[in-house]
């Protein structure tokens, strides 16, 4: 059964835009894609970059210290060769929550 957690109301992630939060003993970057929100780690597999603060174009992440792009529906690099976690979101009226455990 996951575990989700209440990281913020949906008023708090506007379209195109993103928020970092700590979810159990991770950092996670909630997305808001056109009003579906989607939750990948926050730190780029690069160097750790923030993800959270890189540029959401469509379901696409930039991250923004060198550019690697991540898809942030399933957390995976769109040139193949690495990716980060995804968890699980839920909305409930207006709040959203994150899974503690990353998606498998
Ligand atoms: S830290 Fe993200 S691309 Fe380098």
């Amino acid at each position: 059964m996951p575990n989700f957690v209440r990281v913020a109301s949906v008023t708090e992630i506007p379209p195109g835009q993103a928020r970092a939060y700590i979810v159990g003993d991770r950092e996670v970057a909630v997305f808001n894609v056109e009003g579906a929100y989607h939750a990948i780690e926050n730190g780029c597999p690069h160097q750790g970059g923030p993800l959270a603060e890189g540029r959401l174009d469509g379901p696409i992440v930039t991250c923004p210290w060198h550019a690697w792009c991540f898809d942030v529906t399933d957390g995976k690099m769109t040139m193949g060769f690495t990716s980060v976690d995804a968890f699980d979101v839920q909305v409930e009226g207006s709040t959203i929550s994150v899974s503690a455990d990353p998606r498998t």
